[in-house]
């Protein structure tokens, strides 16, 4: 099914204004945003504007209550000038099952989808070229009662806006192992995408930062010893030749979508994966015996982020060097061939979006 969405471009463009030989990530905003509204029961409105700021009400349920939940994807240029969307499918399924928690309307599949196939086409002079670079994409939805107390939204806004990006991460992250501090519980968010797992990690976050690290690294709530995912990335380790990362049972860690492509990467290429616990004893046992061999983070805006070091209480341990990762350098260049276009999508993850390229004469 087709959506109909009314179009209001945009009378100048803002593209002059930016460098696109820095661009640092999440700072710069595309022209245009995608709108959709959710009154008396459906999803209304469709439309594209010209990026603009919102104006809301301060009793907007969703700055006091929290309903709010987002995605991330990435669009990059194939040599002949195409857009390549990556698995907006599955971004679109992850956002229902976070609507779902939250209390929040869904949203058609093919509305999510057809809608950034839009913004990206109208905008697609703003992806950027570029291994580490691309058109960073934000679908979010808001709940925008203008109420004082405590129930569900029946009002609610959805948008998308996008920004071309640089890398997230300019070098390997350092991590820190939080017992202080808990993501998620079984039964509770973990697994949804909502504002407040990020507002939460926020001041953990500081901490981390304080003590030299760039990110924390999760545990469980129960027993304080499984590791969960790192802060912005899943997390995976190469242990003894075999790739480990913490299984989504128990809805505690997020369903990355870079997670499953890596996943799927590995074991086409022949590497033996495991989802399964894996706790601080063990990786620790492990690397005092040498069979650590890599640590990473994976997320859409990470892409693969070596782990160079990681911190428990008050000790540092470092990893083997980035030259020596096998597993995550084979899986990331053939990730990035495949969401650039270079070799074939044997897995049908690209949406491919025909963008006529004007050749002068
Ligand atoms: C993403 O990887 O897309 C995320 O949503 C992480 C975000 C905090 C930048």
């Amino acid at each position: 099914m087709k959506y109909e969405i009314k179009i209001n471009h945009a009378e100048k463009s803002k593209i002059d204004e930016v460098d696109f030989n820095n661009l640092p990530f999440g700072k710069f905003f595309s022209d245009h945003m995608f709108i959709a509204d959710y009154t008396d029961g459906g999803w209304k409105n469709f439309r594209i504007e010209p990026f603009h700021n919102l104006s809301l009400h301060p009793a907007t349920s969703a700055f006091h209550y929290g309903q709010a939940i987002f995605e991330g994807l990435k669009a990059q240029k194939d040599s002949a000038g195409n857009a390549l969307v990556f698995r907006p499918e599955s971004n679109a399924k992850r956002f229902n099952l976070s609507a779902e928690r939250m209390g929040m309307p869904s949203l058609p599949e093919g509305l999510f989808t057809q809608a950034i196939e839009e913004i990206v086409r109208i905008d697609h002079q703003w992806i950027p070229s570029g291994e580490l670079s691309s058109l960073y994409i934000r679908p979010f939805m808001m709940a925008v009662d203008e109420y004082v107390g405590i129930k569900e939204s029946d009002d609610y806004t959805f948008i998308i806006f996008t920004s071309p990006v640089g890398a997230y991460y300019s070098s390997p992250v350092k991590v820190f192992i939080s017992e202080d501090y808990i993501r998620a519980f079984p039964g509770g968010v973990g697994f949804a995408k909502c504002a407040g797992n990020y507002g939460a990690s926020l001041l953990p976050l500081r901490f981390a930062k304080q003590k030299g690290y760039d990110q924390v690294l999760w545990l469980d709530g129960i027993e304080k010893k499984y590791f969960q995912e790192c802060g912005t990335m899943n997390v995976f380790f190469v242990i003894n030749n075999i790739l480990i990362t913490p299984p989504l049972e128990g809805g505690t860690i997020l369903d990355g979508v870079t997670r499953n492509s890596v996943i799927a990467l590995a074991r086409k290429q022949g590497y033996i994966v495991e989802e399964r616990d894996i706790s601080t004893d063990e990786f620790f046992r492990e690397l005092a015996l040498g069979h650590v061999q890599e640590a990473f983070g994976a997320g859409t805006a990470a892409t693969i982020a070596p782990i160079i070091g990681i911190g428990f209480h008050d000790k540092y341990f470092e990893l083997p060097a980035i030259e020596t990762r096998v597993i995550s350098t084979a899986v990331k260049k053939e990730l990035f061939a495949i969401k650039s276009g270079e070799i074939a999508d044997e897995f049908g993850w690209m949406l491919k979006i025909p963008i006529a390229v004007h050749q002068a004469d």
